[in-house]
C-alpha cells in the first residue's frame, strides 16, 4: 500500500494545489473526502489554466479515477457548472473517470441563503467570514439527519419525502425570521432536473476503493482547507464545518484508517488566514503587506485579501501532532527572499504565562502574544531552486529550524508555482526510499 493524504497544516491556502497536481500525476486514484466548493485552486498544465473547486485534481489528467467521497458536501449546480467548464476545455469526464459517492450530502440553494443571511446578520466579532457557499448549513443538516443525499436523486418518491421533512425544519426557521419559505415542489423539480447530469457518476465508492487496495493502486487523498479550520481542532468557532485532518480521509471516503498512508502536511513558509478569527503572528505592518504582495495572497474562491504573518511553529507543531503528519511540503519560501531578518513564533504568552500550544478557549486564543525567535534572512533569490545547493545557507538554516520546532521533516520543498521547481527529499509514495 502506498497511499498519500495531502492536508493543510495552517488555515488553508498553503499551496496544496501544486503539490496535489504534482502527486496526482503519479497516482491512480484521486479522492476528495471533506469540504465542498469552498475550496479552490488553479492548475496550469501545458499552458492551459484549470480552475477546480469540487472536482479532485486528478480529473485533468488522462487515465486517473477521480472520486468525490461521502465526506464532501456537494452543490449539484456548482458541480455541474464545473464539469461543463472543464468539458469545454477538452477534459474528458465520464462515468469511468469521475465517481461520486452515493451517500454524500447535498448543498441546496437554501443552505447558501442561510449561510449568507447569518453572516450578514452577525456583528463584527461574531462574523465567521465564511465563503457563503452554504457549507456550514449543509453539514448541520447532515448531522441533524435531515440532509438530501446523492442517492435520493435517483428515487423521486424518496426525494419528495426527504425534501418535505427538510422543509418542515427550514421553513419554520424562515417563518420565524420573516423570510419567504421554500416551495417544496419547486425544490424537488430543480433537483429532478439536475439529477440526470450527476447520476451516471454515482457509485459505491468504498467498493471502488477496496478494488484499488486489492490491485495495489496508488490513491491520493486530497484535503481541502487546513488543520486550524478543522471543526474539532481548529480555532473554533472560526473554522469550517468539516474535519480537515487526514483521519477524515478514512471516514470521508470509506476506507480503513490504516489505508490513509503517508500524511503530507502542506505548510507555507509564513502564515496566512482568510476570514475572521485569531491569528497570533499576524502582521499589520509593511512586512505583512510585502508578504501579501509577493505571495499574491488573494483567495481563489472569494478573491478576498488574505491576512499575513510570520511562521508560527507552535501552530504547525500542533497541526502535525493532531493530524499524524509524516512529513511536510514547505511552500513559498521565495516570498521571504530579501528580508533582513525573519521571526518564528516558538511560544504563546497569554496573561503572562507561556504556552507551548494553542488552548481551546476562544478568549485565550484572542489574547495570545507570540514569543519570537529571530533568524537571519537572505538576500539571494530562492525562486525556482531545484536542489539544496541552490539555496543560501541562511535559508537552509531557516528550514532546519522549522523542522526542529515542528518535530516533522521536510519531505518536499516547493520553490515556485511551476511544478518542476520542487526539491524532493522523501517521496511520499515511497516513504522508505
Ligand atoms: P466556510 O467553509 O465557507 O463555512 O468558511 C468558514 C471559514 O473557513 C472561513 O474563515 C473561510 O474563510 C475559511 N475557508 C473555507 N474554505 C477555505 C479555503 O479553501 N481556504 C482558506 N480558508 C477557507
Amino acid at each position: 500500500m502506498s497511499n498519500v493524504a495531502v492536508v493543510g497544516t495552517q488555515w488553508g491556502d498553503e499551496g496544496k494545489g501544486k503539490i496535489v497536481d504534482w502527486l496526482s500525476e503519479r497516482a491512480d486514484v484521486v479522492v476528495r473526502f471533506q469540504g465542498g466548493h469552498n475550496a479552490g485552486h488553479t492548475l496550469v498544465i501545458d499552458g492551459e489554466v484549470y480552475k477546480l473547486s469540487l472536482l479532485p485534481s486528478g480529473i485533468v489528467r488522462k487515465g486517473k479515477t477521480s472520486i468525490i467521497g461521502n465526506g464532501v458536501v456537494i452543490d449539484p449546480w456548482a458541480l455541474v457548472d464545473e464539469m461543463e467548464r472543464l468539458r469545454e476545455q477538452g477534459v474528458d469526464l465520464s462515468a469511468e473517470n469521475l465517481k461520486i459517492a452515493e451517500n454524500a450530502a447535498l448543498i441546496l440553494p437554501l443552505h447558501g441563503a442561510v449561510d449568507r443571511a447569518r453572516e450578514a446578520a452577525a456583528s463584527g466579532e461574531t462574523k465567521i467570514g465564511t465563503t457563503g457557499r452554504g457549507i456550514g448549513p449543509a453539514y448541520e443538516d447532515k448531522v441533524g439527519r435531515r440532509a438530501i443525499r446523492v442517492c435520493d436523486l435517483a428515487c423521486e418518491d424518496t426525494l419528495r419525502e426527504r425534501v418535505a421533512a427538510l422543509l418542515i425544519h427550514h421553513n419554520a426557521i424562515l417563518r420565524g425570521l420573516g423570510q419567504p419559505e421554500v416551495d417544496q415542489d419547486d425544490l424537488v423539480e430543480k433537483l429532478l432536473e439536475i439529477a440526470p447530469k450527476l447520476l451516471p457518476h454515482v457509485d459505491v465508492v468504498w467498493q471502488r476503493l477496496e478494488e484499488a487496495r486489492k490491485t495495489d493502486k496508488r490513491v491520493l487523498f486530497e484535503g481541502a482547507q487546513g488543520a486550524m479550520l478543522d471543526v474539532d481542532h481548529g480555532t473554533y468557532p472560526f473554522v469550517t464545518s468539516s474535519n480537515t485532518m487526514a483521519g477524515q480521509a478514512a471516514c470521508g471516503s470509506g476506507i480503513g484508517p490504516g489505508q490513509v498512508g503517508f500524511v503530507l502536511g502542506i505548510t507555507k513558509a509564513y502564515t496566512t488566514r482568510v476570514g475572521s478569527g485569531p491569528f497570533p503572528t499576524e502582521l499589520d505592518d509593511e512586512i505583512g503587506q510585502r508578504l501579501g504582495e509577493r505571495g499574491r495572497e488573494f483567495g481563489t474562491v472569494t478573491g478576498r485579501q488574505r491576512r499575513c504573518g510570520y511562521f508560527d511553529a507552535v501552530l504547525v507543531r500542533q497541526s502535525c501532532k493532531l493530524g499524524g503528519v509524516s512529513g511536510i511540503a514547505l511552500t513559498k519560501l521565495d516570498v521571504l527572499d530579501g528580508l533582513d531578518e525573519l521571526k518564528i513564533c516558538v511560544g504563546y504568552r497569554i496573561d503572562g504565562e507561556v504556552y507551548d500550544h494553542l488552548p481551546a478557549l476562544a478568549k485565550s486564543q484572542a489574547k495570545v502574544e507570540p514569543v519570537y525567535e529571530t533568524l537571519q534572512g537572505w538576500s539571494e533569490s530562492t525562486y525556482g531552486a531545484r536542489s539544496w545547493a541552490d539555496l543560501p545557507a541562511t535559508a537552509i538554516k531557516y528550514i532546519r529550524r522549522i523542522e526542529e520546532l515542528i518535530e516533522a521533516p521536510v519531505a518536499l520543498l516547493s520553490t515556485s508555482p511551476e511544478r518542476d521547481d520542487t526539491i524532493l527529499v522523501q517521496d511520499p509514495f515511497h516513504p522508505q526510499k
